[in-house]
């Protein structure tokens, strides 16, 4: 395809009246035609004795043939054709910016208010799937405890089979130690892409947080391309973006686990005036979530879920010892004083502004479906979804759980309680997804397993 079309140049509205004008004005006997030789014009006396080539940006577009005049309208045609294409060049250089531009402040805006990695990870992939041709694309983090970059997020992954990088081994390898991006526009050339031949050209950027490289983003094509430096310098940028915004999502789930820690410790604290509940917590938070991820509960209803769970009995701090430890049957006012461990939650975690969320969790915890539990006897979907998940976990593990008083009952029995008191003490749907669980299925298997070896035996 020529640069610019000339059959279509000659008929511009803005311009045919100035060729034709000039043609009459030399008095000139022309044929115009384009570089295949189709004829486009002709004055009507037209002879061919010189032919003059008009071109573009080094490419022959058409001819002009005719007498010593042609050679004017020829040079005209040149000048109209080279005007056009440089307009049309700084028009795309336009558009090209524009969508630069765009594209990073799109990044800006997803990724500043992203504080989760592989997101962050995901999408730095979908932008650079959008302004730079590749065939696949992987981001790779380093990973403190094995040394080593592990990919986090990739495209393609079945051309650039990368899963981990080591310092200085291969191409990422070595952008990794150097720090610098680099192109490889010719892979299988390069000495140090060995097994990475499917890649034909690469563009490989480090992922720098305080002059510390944390991650490498690396793109590929299955046919060769030519990145030039403009390329580089958009991918650059978008790789530091990326690393801001990882550094500062792992800061946050750095300082997430360390509130999560604080807030078990303080759990486990409590848990252990009780001996005889001992990782009573961890198991109510790992039978909440697993129930909770059955029944799809969003991301924001499974952290209150996880505190809720971690918290929901952290209101016994203000039972005294005498009533809570009490080994012998609670008379009736004893029994009021533990129902109160309930609202004691509440008011304990109320005033820490990041607890907060689980509330219902734990002041709703000991409510029943039909409306007999406490502290608030409310009803149905009245109570917390978290509650009510809480509910059924903590319920089944105070049941299978020894006491000094009675021996903890089976889990066979434990699961025909639940099935009994499903759609009265608890919502039914949770039960169901606690049988449904991952720590359920995990059970039965093991169960029928076991079943079946006893039958063979
Ligand atoms: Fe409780």
């Amino acid at each position: 395809m020529p640069p610019i079309n000339i059959a279509k140049l000659i008929k511009r509205r803005d311009f045919a009246p100035v060729l034709n004008r000039l043609v009459a004005a030399l008095g000139a006997s022309v044929i115009i035609e384009d570089h295949h030789g189709k004829l486009l014009l002709s004055t009507a006396d037209a002879v061919r004795q010189t032919g003059y080539p008009v071109s573009v940006a080094g490419e022959i577009i058409g001819w002009v043939n005719g007498n010593e005049q042609a050679g004017a309208i020829a040079a005209l045609l040149c000048h109209q054709a080279e005007s056009e294409f440089e307009k049309r060049t700084l028009a795309a250089e336009t558009l090209n910016k524009y969508k630069e531009i765009t594209l990073l402040y799109e990044m800006v805006e997803q990724v500043t208010c992203c504080l989760d990695t592989k997101e962050i990870a995901r999408l730095v992939i979908e932008q650079a799937k959008r302004v730079l041709e590749l065939s696949s694309v992987a981001v790779l983090l380093l990973d403190k405890e094995s040394g080593l970059m592990e990919l986090v997020a990739t495209h393609g992954q079945e051309l650039d089979g990368t899963r981990s990088i080591r310092p200085g081994v291969g191409i990422a390898g070595s952008v990794w130690s150097s720090g610098r991006a680099e192109i490889v526009n010719d892979v299988p050339a390069d000495p140090r892409a060995a097994g990475s031949a499917r890649v034909s050209s690469l563009m490989c950027a480090p992922l720098k947080a305080k002059d510390q490289v944390v991650g490498v983003i690396k793109l590929g094509s299955a046919q060769p391309v030519n990145y030039s430096a403009d390329d580089l310098k958009l991918f650059t940028t978008l790789a530091s973006l990326a690393a801001v915004a990882i550094e500062n999502a792992s800061l946050y789930e750095q300082l997430q686990e360390a509130f999560y820690t604080t807030v078990y410790t303080l759990a486990e604290t409590i848990e252990k005036r009780d001996p005889y509940t001992g990782n009573h917590t961890k198991r109510v938070m790992e039978y909440s979530l697993a129930i909770g991820r059955t029944m799809g509960l969003d991301q924001e209803t499974m952290t209150r879920l996880q505190l809720g769970a971690v918290l929901h009995d952290v209101g016994k701090i203000g039972v005294r010892d005498a009533v809570l430890l009490k080994e012998s049957a609670l008379t009736d006012e004893e029994f009021e004083q533990i129902k109160r461990h309930a609202v004691y939650g509440e008011e304990m975690i109320s005033g820490i502004s990041r607890l907060r969320t689980a509330i219902p969790g734990v002041r709703q915890h000991h409510e029943k479906f039909d409306g007999r539990g406490y502290p608030d006897g409310l009803s149905g979907e009245q109570i917390d979804i978290t509650a009510r998940v809480i509910s059924v976990a903590d319920s089944y593990d105070a049941m299978t759980t020894d006491r000094p008083y009675r021996k903890g009952l089976t889990i066979d029995e434990a699961f025909a309680e639940l099935r009994k008191h499903a759609g009265t003490q608890f919502d039914a749907t949770v039960v169901d997804a606690f049988f449904a669980s991952d720590v359920m299925e995990a059970y039965f298997i093991a169960n029928s397993r076991k079943k079946i070896l006893d039958t063979i035996d």
